[in-house]
């Protein structure tokens, strides 16, 4: 049976709209004076952050610095007539020093019958399908366009301003992860598929013996109290467990696609899936089934735990936030937008020094950001000129130590909430007749 993750609508996910992220920046340039210390931080066009760079001058680690976060492309993906999504990504792609490409999403009410995918697990709205087609559009884009490596947003992407810190240190754990030993292309490992850095729920693989790149005290990892997302990894090893730890880890099963990198090798092997094998599914369920299924390597994902990449929310009404469901994708000439819940206040969901609410602050010049929640993140304010992110450790995990895990494993089974919760969703979605055939 298909099981509808929970976040799956709730989240906004458009898939129609992809993130784009922004970067901050310090951004590469000056690709000339490269030397073990600091990569020289910069604002000329951007955010400043300091980056600790120890690598050699000719790890591709430093690449990390440039415009497309050490990936070839960064690409966005957003409905053509969600116009104000793409300013305000746009704006925040800019203060980070970031170039990002914006990729249309797909109407799915346009295609063809022809070209939906038969069988098809899971719901069948119009915007399940545009959703999927348009992953399946860059996957499809980047093997004809020989791009090694791409990141993706969906439009709602928001991002912290020490992304490039933080994706420095993540890529030290991906090569961990992956034993990747230098001479590398990309700066995060070349044996690597998907790496799950923006999703809404992700767990781990306990029941085996694992690596783990572990870093304690990063200031910018979200509060226990706002993991809000029912798919939560088992931490219940002493080395995993810390109010304010990042993990990076592979990725067992995960919930949404709001940013996740793919590699040309996983994009080939997740088109091959989708496109020649009969699995067919919503392109986060699709890839989520990837990681658990092993159907190509025991590590088709690796991701951080929390997420990298967390959702902006504007203010005003709630229903704007997502494009998947159909209705959201078809204005009513002359109507004034309707919503029953209007937000206040702009919100930045999962990240501690946002991009987003911090822009004006970013384009004054000013350097000391303030956290998302000061009364409960580890540091209230962080000053840009000398912050330096923590950096993480190695830590490998044997299977008998998930005690947790292990106990859960022999207790009877719990009812499933979520999927009750998922069947309630699904069955308030009407269907699109002349879809379903
Ligand atoms: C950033 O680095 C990656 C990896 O080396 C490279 O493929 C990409 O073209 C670079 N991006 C820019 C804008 O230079
Ligand atoms: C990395 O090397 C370790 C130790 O040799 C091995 O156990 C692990 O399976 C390797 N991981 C990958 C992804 O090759
Ligand atoms: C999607 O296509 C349907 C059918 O052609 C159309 O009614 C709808 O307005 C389209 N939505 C957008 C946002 O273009």
């Amino acid at each position: 049976m298909f099981i509808l993750p929970r976040s799956s609508f709730g989240l906004t996910f458009l898939c129609v709209t992809f993130f784009s992220f922004l970067v901050w920046i310090t951004s590469g340039h000056g690709g000339t004076s490269r030397s073990p210390g600091k990569a020289r931080p910069h604002s000329a066009d951007g955010v400043y952050t300091n980056v600790v760079v120890k690598e050699s001058a000719s790890d591709p680690i430093w690449e990390i610095q440039n415009r497309t976060l050490g990936f070839q492309k960064i690409y966005a993906v957003s409905m053509p007539h969600r116009t104000d999504k793409r300013d305000y990504l746009a704006l925040m792609a800019h203060m980070s020093g970031l170039d990002i490409e914006f990729i249309d999403g797909v109407n799915g009410s346009m295609m063809h019958p022809h070209a939906l995918p038969n069988p098809w697990g899971g719901d069948k709205g119009a915007g399940t399908y545009g959703c999927w087609r348009a992953h399946l559009d860059i996957y499809q884009k980047m093997l004809q366009e020989k791009i090694h490596s791409a990141l993706i947003f969906e439009d709602d992407a928001d991002w912290d301003v020490f992304l490039r810190a933080q994706l420095t240190d993540f890529a030290r754990g991906t090569r961990y992860l992956t034993n990747a030993t230098l001479p590398m292309l990309s700066p995060y490992g070349d044996d690597w598929d998907v790496l799950t850095i923006g999703h809404t729920g992700v767990d781990n693989k306990p029941g085996r013996d694992g690596s783990y790149w572990v870093t304690e005290n990063d200031p910018t990892v979200i509060v226990e109290s706002r993991r809000t997302w029912g798919r939560k990894p088992d931490l219940s090893v002493k080395a995993l467990n810390g109010p304010h730890t990042r993990l990076v880890h592979t990725v067992r099963k995960m919930t949404g696609t709001a940013s996740y990198a793919i590699s040309m090798r996983g994009a080939s092997r997740a088109l091959y899936d989708q496109s020649m094998m009969p699995n067919a599914e919503p392109i986060d369920v699709a890839l989520s089934n990837l990681c658990r299924q092993e159907r190509w390597t025991k590590d088709f994902c690796i991701g951080s735990y929390p997420m990298l990449i967390g959702r902006y929310r504007a203010a005003g009404p709630r229903d704007k936030d997502s494009d998947r469901r159909a209705e959201a994708n078809v204005a009513e000439p002359g109507s004034e937008h309707q919503s029953h819940s209007e937000r206040l206040e702009p919100e930045s969901e999962f990240t501690v020094f946002p991009v987003s609410l911090n822009i004006k602050r970013l384009m004054m010049g000013e350097m000391v950001i303030p956290a998302n929640v000061p009364e409960k993140d580890l540091l209230k304010e962080i000053d840009l000129r000398t912050f330096v992110l923590p950096e993480g450790k190695p830590v490998f995990v044997r299977t008998k130590e998930y005690q947790l895990f292990n106990q859960q494993r022999n207790a009877p089974p719990q009812p499933k909430q979520e999927e009750k919760k998922a069947e309630e969703i699904a069955k308030s979605i009407v269907p699109r007749r002349h879809l379903a055939s």
